[in-house]
């Protein structure tokens, strides 16, 4: 009885066992990797020639992984799921040098911010393969192969063609069995933009002004302008979505409070003079907004102010 007990626990181990790749190894990449991996075999890949075998994660409690670090994009070939993890203004060139080596049954997921991922991938392998999500978990780089979980939140992933694929189900149970608490939404458009309008309302203004996300909820003037932008956004995002849940303004809020000692991946990409995501953000909002008629001046002052500080660093390398 034990004996068909072992037999029946490691058939189910090697039936949910998948290839998985991850494309880019920074914090998302990194921390998915770390916990994708131990219970799949997980590729990841990047750019530069690193000797990674093993990925760390600290936070709560300490998560040491197994995985395979490659630059070779034809390692990506033979694999269920791909999971593109790089900056939002990285896709374009990261699916352009994968595509051609990826089998037409993976399926490609991403868990980035900015409004236009999905997009751009589909552009490279067809709607129906791409699956949508937003996560709100906060990681925090430390080196390449060790990241700090700063936060736990929770992953919305859907199918971002017509369909409720089964293998947005299977990639939900892939991410459970990691032990990333997720949903599966029919609406995950809608999630993409209510981020995307919460990161337009936080993120420029602690980039601008060099604080922490909790000042925004204590600076009288700094809450207004995050009123604004959302309030903004939100009349974009209705001519496109329907969003889900409360009103973003008040989600901003909260996400502002609950994070009240973190620095925004804007201010941290400011500080450490790096090219930022407002293009995916706030931009992507401008531009859509034209497209509707909608005036977005917040947003577009937004851009300009931090298109202007990061000229005012960047060599165009990226
Ligand atoms: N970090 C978070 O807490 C978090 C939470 C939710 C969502 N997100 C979103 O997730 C996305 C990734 O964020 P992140 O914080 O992980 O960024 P990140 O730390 O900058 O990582 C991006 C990684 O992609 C790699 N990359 C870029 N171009 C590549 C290419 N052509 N080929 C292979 N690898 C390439 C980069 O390589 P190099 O190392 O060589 O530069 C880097 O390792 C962003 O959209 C972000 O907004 C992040």
């Amino acid at each position: 009885m034990i004996a068909l007990l072992k037999i029946f626990i490691i058939k189910e181990t090697f039936l949910h066992s998948m290839k998985i790749g991850i494309v880019g190894p920074g914090s998302l990449g990194t921390f998915l990797a770390g916990k994708i991996g131990k219970v799949n075999q997980v590729v990841l890949y990047g750019r530069k020639d690193l000797s990674l075998k093993q990925v760390v994660i600290s936070g709560e409690t300490q998560l040491k992984t197994d995985i395979k670090y490659t630059t070779d994009p034809t390692s990506l070939s033979d694999l269920e799921y791909v999971i593109i993890c790089t900056k939002s203004f990285q896709t374009e060139q990261v699916m352009k040098d994968t595509h051609e080596y990826l089998s037409d049954k993976t399926m490609i997921v991403s868990l980035q911010n900015g409004l236009k991922n999905e997009k751009i991938i589909s552009k490279f392998v067809g709607k129906d393969r791409v699956i949508g999500g937003i996560t709100e978990n906060g990681i925090t780089f430390e080196r390449y192969g060790k990241v700090i979980h700063a936060g736990k939140g929770e992953t919305i992933i859907g199918p971002y063609g017509d369909d409720f694929t089964n293998e947005v189900k299977e990639f939900s149970q892939i991410l459970n069995d990691s032990s990333i608490a997720n949903k599966v939404s029919d609406n995950i458009y809608g999630h993409i933009w209510k981020k995307v309008i919460i990161n337009a309302g936080i993120n420029p203004i602690t980039a601008l002004s060099g604080l922490k996300n909790g000042s925004i909820i204590d600076d009288k003037n700094l809450f207004s302008l995050m009123e604004y932008i959302c309030e903004e956004s939100v009349k974009v995002a209705e001519n496109e979505v329907v969003l889900p849940g409360d009103d973003p303004f008040k989600e901003a809020v909260k996400v502002a409070k609950n994070t009240s000692e973190n620095k925004s991946s804007m201010l941290q990409d400011v500080e450490n003079k790096r090219k930022t995501e407002i293009d995916c953000i706030s931009g992507a909002i401008v531009s859509v907004g034209t497209k509707h008629g909608v005036n977005t001046p917040y947003n577009r002052t937004m851009v300009y102010l931090i298109k202007s500080l990061e000229n005012s660093y960047l060599n165009n390398s990226d």
